[in-house]
């Protein structure tokens, strides 16, 4: 092997090494120092508990980020905050208890960081989930009458079920209630409020 070769060898090395050491810097490092502000006492957000927590796992298990993100981009990377999903962009803080946060990949549906600060109301939600039609007629969002018991009414009709008019082929006799997975789904989409004011290294939150 002539000293030609050795060198030529050796510069391939140094070349697939700098790669790595590159991607390393750019995806990593990089990354750690802009995104990674170490939060400090009560600039993290409130802890989930209880409910909300399991109503967070039933929102992976249908699905929902497939169609719904929980990222607000800054005001001068899109639209989010000037369409009122959010008063501020979402900073990597915000899912800081989050063992699996739903940032999403695709927004067929509105970005839900917010959703809790413009629905108040968990029968408006239960009518979604249970008919999104009724709410948004045309819609994609498809209905998840799984997460609902039919109920016998025993005369009396149950101040929860859903109105008799959206519950269509339902004999009157029953009664259509949230079951246990819709309530703590709701009260999770209730919970989401992203607004709370952020202190950041980078003070980019606007
Ligand atoms: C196939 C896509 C799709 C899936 C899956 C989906 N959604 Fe939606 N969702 C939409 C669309 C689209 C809208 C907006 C309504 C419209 O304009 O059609 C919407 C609207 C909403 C809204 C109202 C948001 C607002 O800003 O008022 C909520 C809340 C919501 N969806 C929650 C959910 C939840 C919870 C799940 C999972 C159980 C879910 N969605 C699954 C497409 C989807």
């Amino acid at each position: 092997m002539g000293l030609k070769m050795i060198v030529r060898q050796f510069i391939w090395m140094l070349g697939i090494l700098s790669c790595f050491i590159l991607g390393w810097i750019v995806y990593v490092i990089v990354p750690n120092q802009v995104l990674d502000t170490p939060p400090r006492g009560e600039e993290t957000p409130p802890p989930d508990f209880g409910l909300v927590k399991t109503g967070q796992k039933i929102y992976g298990a249908n699905g929902c980020a497939g169609c719904h993100t929980q990222v607000v981009r800054p005001a001068n990377m899109g639209s989010d905050i000037a369409r009122g999903w959010g008063s501020r962009r979402t900073l990597p803080v915000d899912y800081y208890h989050e063992r699996n946060p739903f940032l999403g990949i695709v927004r067929m549906g509105s970005d839900l960081s917010n959703v809790g600060t413009r629905r108040k109301d968990p029968h408006w939600f239960y009518i979604l989930l249970y008919n999104p039609d009724k709410i948004f007629p045309g819609t994609i969002m498809p209905p998840y009458r799984y997460l609902f018991r039919k109920v016998r009414a025993e005369g009396k009709r149950n101040p929860e079920a859903l109105p008799q008019e959206l519950t269509p082929g339902v004999p009157s006799e029953l009664q259509v209630l949230p079951s246990p997975e819709a309530i703590a789904l709701v009260a999770y989409l209730l919970s989401l409020d992203r607004t709370y004011p952020i202190e950041t290294r980078a003070k980019n939150h606007e």
